[in-house]
């Protein structure tokens, strides 16, 4: 019969001494690297930025709409420079949005078909173009056709177009185009999260909401 004082001596798997054994206990052991936490949501910043922008654009959307075909009086004109001071407002909040994002990763994409999230990353990113095209044409819009903005009635903005009526006259058209365009997108990304949220119950409105995760 084999006993172990009959097996080869190994110094390596020599059994240890039981005060070496204490030592060992003792020895501090390395901690495995943290590792980095998943982000489920958008940060505070984020959705501060898009509840107000949010309610910023709709806001002004809808007061642009109402304005345009109202007749002359000292209501439309107070409303058109209401609607220029937002503008404004929008595409400077618009500005620190974007310097925001692209510091600050947002969280991964659920999953979902590859075609789903090229089409959410898309309407993203056309809508941060729209933030900046429909209050810049409104703008030059405004400046071609001789009211030059001034921000809240105390800060004077430069004109960066010429006035010039023609001129006017296709910045307009170009201004409309582009906060339909931006309408239209809004609806689109209203549909997709109305989808997630009835269809796909998959959590994402809570990634633009504030709360424990
Ligand atoms: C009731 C209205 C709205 C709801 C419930 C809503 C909800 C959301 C949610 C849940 C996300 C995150 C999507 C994800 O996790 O992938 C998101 C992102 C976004 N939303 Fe909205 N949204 C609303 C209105 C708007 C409006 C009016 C705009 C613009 C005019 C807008 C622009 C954006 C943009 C640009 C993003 C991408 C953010 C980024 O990645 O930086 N949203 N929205």
């Amino acid at each position: 019969m084999t006993t172990i004082d009959d097996q080869p001596h190994d110094p390596d798997n020599a059994p240890t001494q039981p005060a070496e054994t204490a030592a060992l206990s003792m020895a501090p052991v390395a901690e495995p690297a943290p590792m980095p936490a998943v982000k489920t949501r958008y940060d505070g910043v984020a959705m501060l930025f898009h509840w107000v922008l949010a309610i910023a654009i709709i806001g002004t959307f809808s007061v642009g709409w109402y304005m345009a075909d109202l007749p002359f009086s000292l209501t439309r004109l107070k409303l058109f420079n209401w609607h220029k001071w937002a503008g404004v407002t929008i595409l400077a909040l618009s500005a620190l949005r974007l310097l925001w994002r692209l510091w600050h990763r947002p969280p991964a994409d659920l999953p979902m078909p590859a075609w789903q999230k090229l089409g959410a990353h898309a309407v993203h990113w056309l809508l941060y173009a729209a933030f900046f095209a429909v209050p810049l044409s409104g703008w030059a819009y405004s400046s071609a056709a001789g009211f030059p903005i001034v921000w809240f009635g105390v800060l004077p903005l430069p004109d960066f177009v010429p006035k010039d009526k023609a001129l006017a006259e296709s910045l307009k058209q170009l201004h409309q185009l582009f906060a339909y365009g931006l309408g239209l997108l809004v609806l689109a990304h209203l549909g997709a999260v109305v989808k997630h949220v009835v269809l796909d119950r998959d959590g994402l409105l809570r990634r633009m909401l504030p709360g424990r995760a």
